[in-house]
């Protein structure tokens, strides 16, 4: 099919041409078509800020229990039990409370001091060769790293963590997620469980393992194997590739922005605005999506029930109703709320570990390469049905550490 964007508005979200740059698409959905409905694919979608707010607010209408991604939907796949990322409540609440009371924020900022350790020990041997990559060289390895020591893996399986991650990006490469694959298969953890259960130590996992809690049956219990591997790899899962992409786009919407990455790398203080403004300008994940659940309308037209919604809030984050200027990058904005994260009742569990990731990365990098230049000659960029983002991104340094 080919699409004149001059008179068709056509968007989709398994076109890599319109994946390339859909802000201008994004554009004119906001205006032309506040709600769209795409017929090939049969979904509708919603692109300006408050719509796509009140989508992920009103969860009784706009269901996750069919899958929070578009293909999940329509596959009419059923959800295995414990998912809570594609559950409604009452066991949504439930579950992801479980995870919240082990997965807080005391433990989140506990790890910086790894983080860094980890970003230096990457970063500190690319120095005087001229060149790295920002995707291969740190931003594939570091959010299983992190995850890795926040659950618990020894440090002597830290190799195979890696080697798992790398397969996993291979098969998402290219082809659009069927199954929601990569969270909800393997048990990767299942050994790295047991070995904790063997050897209890501070760690998420061994919260995860101890953890006593009411069931609905009303018995006080511990959690079974299976539903800890079942948490365990929703969050390795949902904080993987996600980071990965944010921490590709910083290299490259720096690279385009010079002066702002100067005044950074001159002022660190910076640098959390700048990793705000990042996330809204380029969310990893730029759609989510629902299964609506009665009759609603939208616009003036009515969405049956029944329906696939794509909720996109890699558009909705450049709404000019929302923000002044919305398509310039810029680190002084001033911090006001974007939907990168989602919103309500499941808002990013990960939200504040991915900002830290985000910022010790930008840190780290930038105390060693001030400048820098895409190379577009192995720059290449993906997009499944979840993330899109850099697959490499290799840059030529300049400043200090060339
Ligand atoms: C949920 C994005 C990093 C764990 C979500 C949602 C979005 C999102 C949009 C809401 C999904 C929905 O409402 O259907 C991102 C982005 C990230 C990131 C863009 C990186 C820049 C992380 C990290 C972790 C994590 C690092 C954990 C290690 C989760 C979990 C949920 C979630 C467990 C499900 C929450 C629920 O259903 O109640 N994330 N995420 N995320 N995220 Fe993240």
């Amino acid at each position: 099919m080919t699409v004149d964007s001059a008179t068709e508005l056509y968007y989709d979200p398994y076109r890599p041409d319109i994946n390339a740059d859909p802000y201008p698409v994004f554009r004119r959905l906001r205006d032309e078509a506040p709600l769209y409905y795409n017929a090939p694919h049969d979904f509708y979608a919603v692109s300006r800020f408050e719509d796509v707010e009140r989508c992920f607010k009103d969860r009784e209408t706009f269901s996750s229990a069919k899958g929070a991604v578009l293909e999940i939907i329509r596959s009419g796949l059923a959800m295995p039990p414990g998912v809570f990322i594609f559950e409604d409540p009452p066991l949504h609440t439930v579950h992801r409370g479980l995870v919240s009371r082990v997965f807080t924020r005391r433990r989140i900022a506990g790890i910086e001091r790894q983080v860094r350790a980890y970003t230096e020990r990457t970063l500190d041997p690319l120095v005087g060769r001229g060149r790295f990559d920002f995707v291969r060289d740190l931003g594939a390895e570091m959010p299983m790293r992190v995850i890795g020591m926040l659950l618990g893996i020894p440090e002597e399986a830290q190799e195979r963590v890696r080697d798992f991650v790398d397969a996993g990006l291979q098969t998402e490469e290219g082809r659009p997620m069927e199954t929601g694959d990569g969270f909800l298969s393997g048990d990767f953890f299942a050994e790295y469980v047991d070995w904790r259960a063997a050897h209890p130590s501070d760690d998420l996992m061994t919260e995860l393992l101890t953890l006593e809690f009411e069931d609905e049956t009303g018995t006080i219990r511990r959690l079974a194997r299976e539903e800890i591997l079942t948490f365990v790899n929703i969050i390795a899962g949902a904080g993987n590739e996600t980071t990965t992409r944010l921490i590709g786009w910083a290299g490259k919407v720096l690279a385009d922005h010079p002066e702002q990455r100067r005044r950074l790398a001159e002022d660190p203080a910076l640098i959390p605005g700048a990793v705000e403004e990042l996330l809204r300008f380029e969310p990893p994940a730029p759609h989510g999506a629902r299964h609506v659940t009665r009759d609603v309308e939208i616009h003036g037209r009515v969405v049956p029930a029944g329906s696939a919604m794509l909720l996109l809030m890699g558009a909705a984050n450049r709404d000019e109703r929302r923000y002044p200027d919305p398509d310039t990058f810029d680190v002084h904005r001033p911090p006001g709320p974007h939907l990168t994260f989602g919103v309500g009742a499941h808002f990013c569990l990960g939200a504040a570990l991915a900002r830290l990731e985000g910022r010790v990365a930008l840190e780290e990098v930038l105390k060693r390469f001030p400048e820098w230049e895409v190379d577009w000659s192995g720059a290449r960029l993906a997009s499944t049905s979840t993330v899109r983002g850099w697959d490499s991104l290799p840059v030529v340094v300049g400043g200090a550490a060339a």
